[in-house]
C-alpha cells in the first residue's frame, strides 16, 4: 500500500509530529503559512473545519485539521476551544491556570480532540478523542507541549508530560481521535487507505 500525504492544517509543530506517529501509512506536512483564519467556532468541530477548509484553499489533496483543547470542570469549562489563547503557549498558560485553580478542590479535567479529513473529492471524515483526568497542584515532567506537565489522566499518577510522548501516542485525547478516524476511514473506502493498526 503506497503512503498517502495529508496536508496538516496547524501552526503547531507538536501536533504534526504526534498526528505523524498516530496515523500509520500517512505522511503529514504541515502547511505553514501565516495567514491562517481566525478560529471563531463555537466547538472544536466548527474551528477544525475552518482550518480545513483554509486547507482546501491550499492544496488539492488530502487535507487534515485538528483543534483542540483543555476543559476544566471548576471553570465551567474553560478554556475550552479558547485554550490556544487563554495565555501563550508554555509555562506562562500553566502557570495562569494553576493560578485560577488555587484553593480549588475541584480538579477535575478533560482534553479534547476533533479531527476533521478532507478528501481530495470533498468529502470529509472526522474522528473525537477525550482524555479525562485532573489538574495536578504543581507541574512536573518535560514531554508533550502545552498542559500536559499539568494534567493527570484518570488512572495514572503522574502528568502527562511525565508519562512521556509514547503514553500520548497510546492513550491522548489525539490517538483516540485517531483511532476513531482511522477506523471511519476504513469503513469508507477499504480497498484504497491504509488501515487502523
Ligand atoms: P489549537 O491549535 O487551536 O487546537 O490549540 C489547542 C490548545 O489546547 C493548545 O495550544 C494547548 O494549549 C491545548 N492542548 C491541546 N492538546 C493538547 C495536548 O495534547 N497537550 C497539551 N495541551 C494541549
Amino acid at each position: 500500500m503506497d503512503r498517502l500525504t495529508a496536508v496538516l492544517c496547524s501552526r503547531n509543530p507538536h501536533k504534526a509530529r504526534e498526528l505523524e506517529r498516530l496515523l500509520p501509512g500517512w505522511t503529514i506536512e504541515p502547511l505553514e503559512r501565516g495567514d491562517y483564519p481566525p478560529e471563531t467556532g463555537a466547538t472544536y468541530y466548527e474551528n477544525a473545519r475552518i482550518k480545513a477548509e483554509f486547507g482546501r484553499g491550499n492544496t488539492s489533496g488530502w487535507v487534515l485539521a485538528e483543534d483542540s483543547g483543555l476543559e476544566v470542570e471548576a471553570l465551567g469549562g474553560r478554556p475550552g476551544v479558547l485554550s490556544a489563547r487563554y495565555a501563550p503557549e508554555g509555562a506562562p498558560a500553566v502557570e495562569k491556570l494553576l493560578g485560577e485553580l488555587a484553593h480549588v478542590e475541584d480538579r477535575r479535567a478533560r482534553y479534547v480532540s476533533e479531527l476533521v479529513l478532507r478528501a481530495p473529492d470533498g468529502s470529509e471524515l472526522r474522528g473525537t478523542g477525550t482524555l479525562e483526568g485532573r489538574i495536578a497542584d504543581e507541574a512536573a515532567g518535560s514531554e508533550g507541549f502545552g498542559y500536559d506537565p499539568i494534567f493527570v489522566p484518570d488512572g495514572e499518577e503522574q502528568t502527562v508530560a511525565e508519562l512521556g510522548n509514547d503514553w500520548k501516542e497510546r492513550s491522548s485525547h489525539r490517538a483516540r481521535a485517531a483511532h476513531a478516524l482511522l477506523a471511519a476511514l476504513s469503513a469508507s473506502t477499504p480497498e484504497e487507505t491504509p488501515r487502523v493498526r
